[in-house]
């Protein structure tokens, strides 16, 4: 894919590009706390958008989207959100750089990759971390790993129009390879737990539902989540947000609340602990524990924030069934895209087999799962002359 995105670029453009690789994520627990400013316990994965690019200096913008086979030019002087939906993403950066007065003359681009759009494994954050991480290389701008997030985030927020968390652009930039990252949205901190089991794999199965209602109903739960906040706010000044908040406090006040609101509230305190209580069961290495907390998180995310589909509940509900799975739930925003599943090596390919005919079945679509591997966040994957300095490849100064 890097060769083709490349390949490409050198056709349209007669010039050599930087390089980057930017992941998509998978979230093994901890959905919808990111903006609560609770636990998640994402990791970047083996799916991934490649950017080549180049600077220009007469203040044009020109990217193709290989994906979409389009092109979009424009100004950094003069960002118009573009009516084509992709380019947003981009423009978005852009916007943030020159809000924050971060100079850059202009580019050449050429992007594309194999993260299935709106399936939940943030193909929008792999957008926007790898433009940002690419032009902070390519200006030489010394922009701090957390800011890239920031401004990742912010373009989402501001331009996009989406109110997302941080979860997705933190570990589009932060994640490592083989682990997985436990955030805490609110300091900021972050755990790395070892992921590599030889014995166990982390498979999405695509539902193929492309989440449409996502963008209008994720703003609708934030707002729900945060009139809650206000309710208890009033009787205890110190609440800031549900991470603040525990079950028995909030059972205390159930009369108060509507109930609507008061489920909303509810499955976000209990997904917290879940979060929790699931790193630890990665400390005792105790994966069947694990896959528990996965399953309740699904109940949670089905009846209680009431974001989850038909789709998605038929790919659960006969996961849960198959010899050798220990968790599966709905990730990301939901309404659409991937289940995760936890599945032990050895059954592997049975889970394969007998989810293929719920896929053709009870879907009626073609199966679409991916195997995962967990690998590096944003990174360079090779190198051209930036301002004043190589960037890119590592020189190994072997010991004398
Ligand atoms: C989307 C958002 C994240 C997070 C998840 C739900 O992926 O971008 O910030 O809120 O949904 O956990």
């Amino acid at each position: 894919m890097l060769d083709i995105i490349k390949k490409k670029f050198e056709e349209i453009y007669k010039t050599e590009p930087l390089l980057v690789r930017s992941p998509g994520r998978v979230n093994l627990i901890g959905e919808h706390t990111d903006y609560n400013e609770g636990f998640v316990l994402p990791a970047a994965v083996n799916k991934a958008i490649y950017f080549a690019i180049s600077k220009r200096n007469d203040g044009m913008i020109k990217i193709y989207s290989k994906d979409f086979n389009e092109y979009f030019d424009g100004s950094v002087t003069n960002i118009q959100k573009s009516g084509k939906g992709w380019p947003n993403y981009l423009l978005g950066i852009v916007e943030q750089l020159t809000k924050n007065e971060f100079e850059i003359s202009g580019f050449n681009c050429v992007f594309g990759g194999d993260i299935p759009i709106a399936s939940g494994m943030s193909s929008s954050a792999a957008i926007e971390g790898g433009l940002i991480f690419a032009l902070s290389e390519l200006y030489n701008l010394k922009l701090e790993k957390i800011n890239l997030v920031k401004m990742a985030q912010a373009a989402e927020n501001q331009f996009v129009g989406v109110q997302c968390g941080i979860m997705d652009q933190f570990i589009n930039i932060f994640g490592q390879s083989k682990k997985v990252l436990k955030l805490d949205c609110r300091s900021l901190d972050y755990e790395l737990y070892p992921f590599e089991r030889d014995d166990l794999r982390i498979v999405l199965c695509d539902t193929q539902v492309r989440r449409e209602l996502a963008g209008s109903e994720y703003n609708v739960r934030r707002k729900q989540c945060e009139s809650g906040v206000h309710l208890l706010k009033k009787i205890y000044p110190r609440i800031n947000s549900l991470r603040d908040v525990t079950v028995d406090l909030l059972y205390a006040h159930k009369k108060e609340f509507d109930p609507l609101i008061y489920k909303r509230c509810e499955y976000v305190v209990k997904e917290n602990d879940r979060v929790v209580q699931a790193c630890s069961d990665l400390e005792r290495n105790d994966f069947q524990s694990f896959g528990q907390k996965m399953l309740a998180s699904h109940e949670g995310l089905k009846n209680d924030y009431e974001v989850s589909s038909t789709e998605l509940d038929i790919l659960v509900e006969s996961a849960r069934k198959i010899n050798g799975v220990l968790g599966a739930r709905m990730m990301g925003a939901g309404f659409g895209g991937c289940t995760i599943n936890l599945v032990k090596e050895d059954a592997l390919n049975n889970f394969i087999e007998e989810i293929t005919p719920v896929f053709i079945k009870k879907l009626n679509v073609n199966p679409k799962i991916y195997v995962t591997k967990i690998e590096a966040g944003t990174s360079i994957q090779s190198s051209i002359k930036t301002n004043d300095k190589v960037s890119g490849k590592e020189v190994n100064l072997e010991k004398v």
